[in-house]
């Protein structure tokens, strides 16, 4: 499949996922890189988590001896020389080093070096965050498009979902607002007991104002790929969790390349809900 353009030109983009340790930036990262990459667009999968970087792991990449790390040390080694094409999914992959002492005194400033160099050479730049304020990878946002903020529902009592919400994606979103990004949100690991989702996709979109992308069932589907390395969405492209995500892609498409939904946002999320947790009301 050629690589799809938009208006003529060649789709550059750049997406940071963040959001709090565990969300599932990482899965995420992975899965809508393969997504995208299954599309037709030469897609590249940047580790932007410089001090615990895992997303190699997804893709069955085990420690590559010249990886992000060699390149923010050393700006003599070349870009090129640390990507590696996954061929399952035909994702490109900037890996990170698991060695704790590459890890000391390295620049996120660097890291934005990089991105600026290698980003036009993709359709779709997907960077991985660190927990949290995702200091490592701030520099980036400057280069990127959209911000995706992942939350997951598994570990947050109903109770405290809206503190969350309020404590982290609001931060985040200012965040990707100073940098002029499109900011969407991905609730992960929503289990078909998560009665409040409509409630909190309500609270998001309505009082937050922040878009919700879509939603990703929770399925240990998710778990068990990344042991066999690789993303979800090859390991079982039918199981709830790869649908979930592809309609995440999907949408995110729709946004990045301007083409028009039929549906309202809100209608369109309700029906994609039911379809992914395969029930009929919440
Ligand atoms: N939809 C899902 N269903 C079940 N498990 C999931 C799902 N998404 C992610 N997980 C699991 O949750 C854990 C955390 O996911 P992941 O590493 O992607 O999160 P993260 O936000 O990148 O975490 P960190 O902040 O530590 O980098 C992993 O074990 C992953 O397999
Ligand atoms: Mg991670």
């Amino acid at each position: 499949m050629g690589i799809k353009t938009y208006d003529g030109e060649p789709a550059m983009v750049t997406i940071v996922i963040t959001g709090r340790g565990g969300a599932g930036k990482t899965t995420l990262t992975a899965n809508l890189s393969t997504y995208f990459a299954s599309q037709g667009y030469k897609t590249l999968a940047i580790d932007g988590d410089l001090y615990l970087p895992k997303l190699a792991f997804h893709f069955g990449i085990d420690n590559p001896e010249i990886n992000l790390h060699a390149l923010l040390k050393n700006p003599s080694i070349k870009i090129d020389d640390a990507i590696y094409q996954d061929m399952k999914t035909g994702v490109y992959i900037l890996p990170g080093s698991s060695n704790l002492y590459e890890m000391l005194n390295i620049s996120g400033k660097r890291l934005k070096e990089i991105v600026k160099e290698i980003k036009s050479r993709f359709n779709i730049t997907v960077i991985d965050s660190p927990v949290g304020i995702p200091f490592d990878t701030i520099p980036t946002f400057k280069l990127a498009t959209y911000q995706i903020i992942v939350i997951e529902l598994e570990r947050s009592p109903i109770y405290s979902v809206r503190t969350m919400i309020e404590n982290e994606v609001i931060k985040l979103k200012q965040l990707g607002e100073a940098y002029g990004l499109k900011i969407g949100v991905i609730i992960n690991k929503v289990r078909e007991s998560s009665h409040a989702i409509d409630s909190v996709i309500r609270f998001l979109e309505r009082d937050i104002k922040v878009p919700v992308i879509g939603i990703v069932p929770f399925d240990p589907k998710v778990p068990e790929a990344t042991n066999f390395g690789m993303p979800v969405l090859v390991y079982k492209p039918r199981t709830k969790a790869s649908r979930g995500i592809k309609q995440c892609g999907e949408i995110m498409e729709k946004e990045l390349f301007g083409v028009k939904r039929k549906e309202g946002y809100w209608s369109q999320l309700y029906h994609s809900v039911i379809r992914v947790l395969g029930i009929r009301r919440f």
